[in-house]
């Protein structure tokens, strides 16, 4: 079977490289892809994301089996309902289901009818209503874009003045964008996040192993919010009672809610966890997609086949019984660009890479997932992007996978490179 990729990122060459190994797969196409997924696919640069007949005619013509959707974007746009009333089997939701990340006010709205854990919240279409409303509240909260902002809009209020500030910012302001046009302001919740992954074909589903995000660009969990600055797994706050309470309370209930309302979800929920000292998970945030960079190390600690369940998803029959191993631990440290999540520039030659874009001097625990490189005139790969590299790795343990991919990152290097040096240490202490 042929299977096509969407998206050119790195989660999209995190899933690339692990349907690429696949024995039920011939040839693995992505698109547009980039550069640096060369090694285990053929890439098609013209074809964009946003371009559903272009796809549809790559798919016919390359006779693929499989597509899979890596970004939300494309997801909300509705991609995946198109690529099924073409006939092809898709892995993600449909337009109606992505709404679970494409709307905040969506998402909250939903927990609340179907009794999911989540922070108290209000949504807001004006101004003068939000202030009020954090005034009277009172609290430390958190003030949403209700739109997709590419991880970046959310702004974390400690006081009821910051929070005013916010509002106006994302309200008036329009930081942004179009995305702030409603809000959503939900309290402040307190503890230690993870995120768990449930593959589902909107009936049967299977759980993959939780990990944790590093959200914040500078060590310590200081400085803005951005896409993700590394993620490790398996995250030792997830103990099997919290995964349990994550399963029965918030899984199995979106699942069936989505179902019941209308909208039967499928592809994979990514579910955005707060842990309280209790152990009780609260959902922050629903994600229609893999997260990025979450699916790096998902994907290489993995130990199995991941194709015939995420055939089985974008066909209607996921088997249940599948058990999927998690060996050991992973750990993703994201190389970024200097200044993101800000402007930065591209371009920027990248030194230390071979010429197919793996860690010149190779380690097989060590995989290097590119996220913004594309290839230089003069060869080798420049930066095209925020978040430039994904340095992964698998070991026996957190600690070992972790030494091993500061390592390999201290083998690579670009003008202006900055990365978070302790990701995966909370699951150290412990
Ligand atoms: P979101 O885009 O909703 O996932 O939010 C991005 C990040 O902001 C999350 O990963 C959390 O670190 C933080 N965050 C969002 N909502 C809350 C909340 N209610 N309480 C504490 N932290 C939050
Ligand atoms: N790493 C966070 C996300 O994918 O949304």
């Amino acid at each position: 079977m042929n299977v096509l990729v969407i998206g050119s990122g790195g989660r999209e060459h995190a899933l690339t490289w692990k349907i690429s190994q696949s024995d039920r797969v011939t040839h693995v196409f992505t698109a547009p892809g980039s550069a640096g997924m060369e090694g285990c696919a053929t890439c098609c640069p013209d074809v964009g994301t946003g371009d559903p007949a272009a796809i549809i005619a790559l798919a016919q013509k390359e006779s693929i089996g499989l597509i899979v959707i890596g970004p939300e974007d494309p997801l909300a746009a509705g991609l995946a309902d198109q690529l099924r009333d073409a006939g092809f089997a898709v892995f993600g939701p449909s337009a109606a289901a992505a709404q679970l990340e494409a709307s905040k006010a969506f998402a909250k709205d939903f927990m609340k009818r179907h009794g999911i854990p989540t922070a108290a919240y209000e949504s807001f279409d004006d101004l003068e209503p939000a202030l009020a409303y954090v005034r009277g509240r009172g609290v430390a909260c958190v003030v949403k874009a209700d739109g997709l902002a590419a991880g970046k809009g959310v702004v974390m209020c400690a006081t009821v003045d910051e929070a005013c500030v916010a509002l106006r910012e994302v309200m008036e302001d329009r930081r942004f964008g179009d995305a702030g046009a409603r809000v959503v302001v939900e309290d402040w919740l307190m503890g230690e996040e993870a995120s768990y992954y449930a593959i589902t074909d909107g009936e049967r589903i299977v759980t993959l192993v939780a990990a944790q995000d590093h959200k914040r660009a500078l060590d310590g969990d200081r400085g803005e919010n951005t896409g993700g600055m590394g993620a490790y797994s398996p995250a030792p706050v997830f103990t099997p009672e919290v995964e349990r309470k994550a399963f029965e309370q918030v899984v199995v209930p979106t699942i069936r809610g989505m179902a019941d309302d209308g909208m039967p979800y499928t592809g994979v929920l990514y579910v955005g966890l707060m842990i309280d000292a209790s152990g009780q998970p609260n959902v922050i945030e629903f994600n229609v997609r893999f997260g990025d960079p979450e699916t790096q190390p998902l994907m290489v600690q993995m130990d199995g086949d991941i194709v015939p369940v995420l055939l089985g998803s974008a066909q209607g029959d996921l088997d249940e019984s599948v058990r999927l191993a998690w060996p050991g631990a992973s750990v993703c440290v994201v190389l970024a660009s200097d200044g993101y999540p800000r402007d930065y520039p591209k371009g920027v030659a990248i030194d230390g890479l071979a010429e197919d874009g793996t860690l010149e001097r190779g380690d097989d625990a060590v995989v290097i997932f590119h996220a913004g490189t594309r290839r230089a005139a003069s060869g080798g790969f420049e930066t095209s992007g925020g978040r430039v590299l994904g340095v992964t790795a698998r070991g026996d343990d957190v600690q070992q996978a972790r030494d091993r991919a500061y390592k390999a990152v201290s083998e690579i290097s670009f003008d202006g490179a900055q990365h978070r040096g302790d990701i995966a240490a909370r699951a150290l202490g412990r």
